[in-house]
């Protein structure tokens, strides 16, 4: 295809989560009694798309014009000073006083946010550093900008580790690695409810890395030092802003912000809000210095405007007024409240049925998915697969979507993995 260029013929290959949605859909069309663990979206008992309805209310009562005309290219005011409380909940006041200052620019979903990171913190051919496992399309998002991937490893090598859930030794080691050989480094984390394993940091774990973090911006202070979160399912997670809680305690302990670093929050709607198709979402950023925040503002606004022009109107218009009143915001917040417990009753029942039928699933506490780590993804999905439970081998394991599994069948899914895990072996 010689009217492909060469970065476009890289572009290969079906996303392997639909391939094996189609799978599920096939084998359940066929009328087999079959248990769909595949989707990223939630989903309610009865394999209906879950909604929020106090969300889908208020957005069809939005003015024609809401819809029709475009929003401002760097997103509607109100959005933005949402996006921001959203980012960093009732600590948003306390980081203000510490000196912080918070900017905004909307964009379509967070992979508009984590488009606008990939495009502006690092020089292209730069490695950023990622934990390993990741969701598959930030490899996508990094090579579209011309940008590598490093990893440090998903759990820490001993279990006794004073940071559970984080190998804080291999993250400052790669950190100190990029930080020796790049102008830039930044770092993306999707926590809490991570993608797709389901782990949460704890606070000790947020206060490590954040820690070294700064450290390293000091130590190599004429290096950019960025931290973006991946904010894709904080909201349904037990400490919704355990991070704005977090970088308040460093400030308050004394600690300094050095001048080179940036923290940035990739928000997304999509599943807080349940607006997956409505794109709407914003990257959230926190420096101590204003200057630093407008010319962010411009950065962002000019790269959406080259990229998309404006991200679509209706749901920053709709959600910033919803939000705006208490009872708005309560019973947004009601609606949500019933949907992290459908997900938190399917991983509890999950987790024991694991240990009931002897599966080494990985730690998981928030959102959407659970993990099982193994050598051969494949054949284990494969094995699930002819039990008729559909889940996705990635790299390194199969994502088991709790999210899209009726809470009748999580046991089901314990016990294919199971058997599965014996058939492998
Ligand atoms: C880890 C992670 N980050 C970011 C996103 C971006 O979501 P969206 O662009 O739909 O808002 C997703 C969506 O699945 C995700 O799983």
């Amino acid at each position: 295809m010689q009217y492909l260029a060469s970065h476009g013929q890289e572009k290969t290959g079906n996303d392997v989560i639909f391939s094996w949605l189609a799978r599920y859909q096939n084998a359940a069309a066929a009328g087999a009694s079959a248990v769909n663990g595949t989707v990223g979206a939630l989903l309610e008992d009865d394999g209906k798309l879950a909604i929020n309805t106090v969300v889908d209310a208020a957005l069809r009562e939005a003015p024609a014009t809401e819809f029709s005309a475009y929003a401002p290219l760097k997103g509607l005011p109100s959005f933005l000073d949402l996006s921001i409380t959203l980012a960093l909940g009732d600590h948003r006041q306390d980081l203000e006083a510490l000196g912080l200052h918070a900017g905004a620019t909307a964009t379509p979903g967070g992979s508009g946010a984590l488009y606008l990171a990939a495009s502006n913190f690092t020089e292209r051919g730069d490695a950023v550093l990622l934990r390993d496992r990741f969701w598959g399309p930030y490899a996508g998002f990094l090579r579209g900008c011309g940008l590598n991937a490093a990893t440090y490893p998903l759990l820490p090598s001993s279990d006794d580790s004073s940071t559970p859930n984080l190998d804080l030794a291999a993250f400052s080691d790669s950190l100190d690695e990029l930080a020796a050989t790049q102008k830039s480094v930044m770092t993306w984390l999707n926590d809490p409810a991570h993608n797709p394993t389901g782990l949460s940091l704890t606070a000790e774990s947020r206060f490590a890395l954040l820690n070294a973090f700064m450290e390293s911006a000091t130590r190599n202070e004429h290096v950019g030092h960025t931290l973006l979160l991946d904010a894709a399912y904080h909201l349904y997670a037990d400490e919704p802003h355990g991070w704005a809680e977090t970088i308040a305690e460093a400030l308050d302990a004394g600690l300094p912000w050095p001048e080179n670093m940036l923290v940035c929050f990739a928000l997304s709607l999509s599943k807080s809000h349940t607006i997956y198709g409505l794109r709407t979402g914003a990257l959230v950023y926190l420096h101590p210095e204003q200057s630093s925040v407008q010319r962010l503002n411009d950065v962002m606004g000019v790269t959406g405007r080259q990229t998309w022009s404006a991200a679509p109107r209706v749901a920053q218009h709709v959600l910033s007024e919803l939000h705006a009143t208490q009872d708005g915001g309560q019973a947004w917040s009601d609606e949500r409240d019933r949907l992290a417990t459908l997900l938190s009753k399917r991983r509890e029942r999950f987790l024991e049925a694991c240990k009931q039928h002897g599966v080494a699933i990985n730690p998981s506490h928030d959102g959407f998915f659970a993990w099982y780590e193994c050598d051969d993804p494949v054949a284990v999905a494969e094995a699930c697969a002819n039990q008729h439970v559909y889940l996705v081998p990635l790299n390194g394991g199969v994502r088991i979507g709790l999210c899209a599994v009726p809470t009748s069948d999580v046991e089901r899914v314990a016990q294919a993995l199971a058997a599965a895990t014996e058939a492998v072996a």
